[in-house]
């Protein structure tokens, strides 16, 4: 067990259920009010794989934090802008992350906006930024723009979620250069675990070179239907894998998130007592209780 598990939630007793990671399925209590807010603890969600449910646990696990009380910013960091459709905010013709990539002496106050969940901000992305690796591949130190803009509004939050694009490039380099952790989302489905260990070493080489205290916050299952003999066994090569670096909470599979995410709101606000925005809250509790979050 490592120390961050240990300091993890109530001690299991006898009558603990079993959870689907095969370890007791331990509550976590609700965060404490905070007295005062920043400086943020940054975190990526990071796999390279499309689908994964980044976007989605990024819009969530961020309205889950602001319901706790937290001061959340999102960081859209995909050109495709999923997570700043998602929170039903409009991209076209508005300043984005891009600029503040090209400029970033910029204030990002002018590009940071507010969204209907109290608590909530969100930095915007469009297809602009799909143009910054090109763009941005001659700058000195080229690896830690991103972590130059944030810099700038860290005292502002608790917390700052960074949903990367899909791949390896330069963006997702930024988005680890930046963080203080990493949350790999696994989907529960057939070659969930292929190219992981090529995400883990791009990690390890940040760390290395760039990042030295980057932690890996935790793998998070998504889209589990424990209906499925194939999930289960998924989730079981997983946590073969990572150990306690898998969460307790897991992410079941259901249409509400897309419905959802139609519907420009995080499933807190769509459907609040659904069992998905239920998890989604009980991450955020499991993050703070790991110390992943303050
Ligand atoms: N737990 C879930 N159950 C069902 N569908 C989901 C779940 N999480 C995400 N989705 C859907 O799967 C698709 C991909 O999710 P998304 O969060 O955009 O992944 P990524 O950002 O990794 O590409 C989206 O259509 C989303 O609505
Ligand atoms: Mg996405």
């Amino acid at each position: 067990m490592t120390d961050k598990s240990r300091k993890a939630g109530k001690a299991p007793t006898e009558d603990t259920p079993i959870g689907p990671t095969g370890r007791p399925y331990r509550g976590f209590p609700t965060p404490p009010k905070l007295d005062g807010h920043g400086p943020a603890r940054i975190i990526a969600l990071c796999n390279q794989k499309g689908g994964v449910g980044k976007t989605t646990t990024t819009i969530n696990l961020a309205a889950a934090l602001a319901d706790y009380g937290r001061k959340v910013l999102a960081v859209d960091f995909d050109p495709q802008g999923a997570l700043s459709a998602g929170l039903g905010i409009a991209t076209h013709d508005v300043p984005t992350i891009y600029d503040l990539l090209l400029d970033t002496k910029r204030d990002p106050r002018e590009v940071i906006v507010s969204t209907n969940v109290e608590g909530l901000d969100v930095i915007p992305a469009n297809i602009d930024l799909s143009a910054a690796e090109v763009h941005l591949v001659n700058e000195v130190a080229r690896e830690t723009i991103l972590a130059r803009v944030l810099r700038n509004v860290s005292h502002d939050y608790d917390v700052i979620l960074v949903d990367c694009q899909p791949s390896l490039g330069l963006l997702t380099v930024n988005a680890l250069t930046a963080s203080h952790g990493v949350l790999i989302p696994l989907e529960c489905e057939f070659f969930a675990l292929r190219g992981v260990a090529l995400l883990i070493e791009t990690i390890d080489k940040v760390r290395d070179r760039l990042n030295p205290s980057i932690e890996l916050d935790g793998v998070l299952a998504t889209m589990y239907d424990p209906r499925t003999l194939h999930s289960r066994e998924v989730l079981e090569r997983v946590v073969e894998a990572f150990g306690d670096d898998v969460l307790e909470t897991v992410i079941g599979r259901t249409v509400k998130f897309p419905d959802a995410s139609v519907a420009g709101v995080p499933i807190i606000t769509f459907a609040p007592e659904h069992q998905a925005a239920q998890a989604y809250l009980r991450l955020a509790r499991e993050l703070v209780a790991r110390g992943a979050v303050a």
